[in-house]
């Protein structure tokens, strides 16, 4: 439960508010003021809301108001106004001064519920979006500042973009010839993703490369990237030979997974490809980094990652065992799978 914190002089309100409140949040009362910095000294991290007095003996609800901007706790507790005022002028300030809502006497149960449940969750989301534009602020600042003008860096991920259409088009023609020729296609889907900007900085920092965009261009390999899932593992590699045949694509790299798999179990074929792209006054080559893997395999992996990302598992020794038997139990499959499928295809053969 989200704690409250209701500011009266009058005991009999801070005990009507507290009655019609105390089920789904946790009140606390103050009875003037200065208690109720006293509490926000504390705990204004903690308090989902304010509900405030303006007259009080000691220090009233404005004075409070004032303190509260100070210390900046305004933008981060909502602040309603418990008021018998029904002053336009008086409200208005209150609105000037950063209050959220007003709530007034008599107290209704059920509007006092429904404003101060409406206040906490609209401050709630525009907090958040605060945070996410102040994000966004900065990484463009951060791409700014290391990479001077953002032109080059967009200009560079434009290229990247790119670079994942044309492998795109060339397996998808690949996929229909063969789909012509054999009567089935070789890949059931393509994936692809552009690498995240935070992602290629964070990327760079840990291989110890300052971030330019030369050292992006050398360093990682992995900014266009595709994933093309296959049903069969000859497929993969008949795909994989016949994409790196043609003749304008350059094979830089090659990690075959599958016939070495990873100690986890992690099978898939890697191909790092320097593809050309036509600009409007230039061809260049830009690098692609394509996984080929089985549905059963991608299927896998997706699980497999979700595990390397959470922190708070305590039996991983255990789960990366389980892992390692189906990634084995996988492998069989695909490969019991592709047998089936020569016999249907190939009825009469004796293989
Ligand atoms: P990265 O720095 O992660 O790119 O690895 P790398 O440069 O050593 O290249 P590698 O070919 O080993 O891995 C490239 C990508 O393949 C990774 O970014 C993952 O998307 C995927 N990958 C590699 N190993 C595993 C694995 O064990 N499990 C899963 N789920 N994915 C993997
Ligand atoms: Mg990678």
């Amino acid at each position: 439960m989200q704690k409250i914190l209701v500011v009266d002089d009058a005991e009999v309100n801070r005990e009507i508010l507290y009655n019609i409140l105390k089920d789904e949040y946790i009140v606390e009362t103050a009875q003037d003021g200065r208690m109720a910095l006293e509490r926000l000294q504390e705990s204004h991290d903690e308090m989902a809301a304010l509900l405030l007095d303006l007259h009080m003996p000691r220090m009233d609800g404005f004075a409070v108001i004032e303190e509260m901007k100070r210390n900046e706790w305004i933008s981060r507790v909502p602040i309603l106004i418990i008021s018998s005022e029904h002053a336009v002028e008086v409200e208005n300030q209150c609105f000037q001064q950063g209050v959220s809502d007003f709530i007034h006497k008599p107290f209704v149960a059920s509007i006092v519920k429904n404003r101060v449940k409406n206040t906490i969750e609209m401050f709630n989301c525009k907090n958040q979006l605060e945070i996410r534009v102040a994000e966004q602020s900065k990484i463009i600042r951060l791409q700014e500042g290391r990479l001077g003008r953002l032109e080059p860096f967009n200009k560079m991920m434009i290229e990247y973009s790119s670079a994942i259409m044309e492998v795109e088009t060339r397996l998808k023609v690949l996929n229909a010839m063969f789909s012509e020729e054999y009567k089935r296609n070789p890949f059931e889907s393509i994936k692809s993703r552009l690498k995240k900007p935070e992602s290629i900085y964070k990327k760079l920092e840990r291989k110890g490369y300052p971030v330019t965009i030369e050292n992006i261009r050398e360093y990682i390999a992995d900014v266009a990237g595709l994933r093309v899932i296959c049903s069969f593992p000859d497929d993969i590699y008949r795909l994989a030979e016949l994409l790196v045949m043609q003749d304008d694509i350059i094979l830089l790299k090659e990690k075959d997974y599958i016939k070495s798999p990873k100690p986890n179990g992690y099978r898939s074929l890697h191909l790092i490809l320097n593809v050309p792209v036509f600009l409007p006054d230039e061809k260049k080559y830009i690098k692609a980094e394509v996984q080929f893997r089985t549905i059963a395999m991608d299927f896998w992996a997706s699980l497999e990652h979700k595990l390397r990302y959470k922190k708070d598992i305590d039996n991983t020794e255990e789960i990366e065992r389980q892992l390692k038997a189906c990634a084995d139990s996988i492998e069989e499959l695909d490969y019991q799978m592709q047998e089936i499928r020569n016999k249907i295809d190939h009825p009469n053969s004796a293989v």
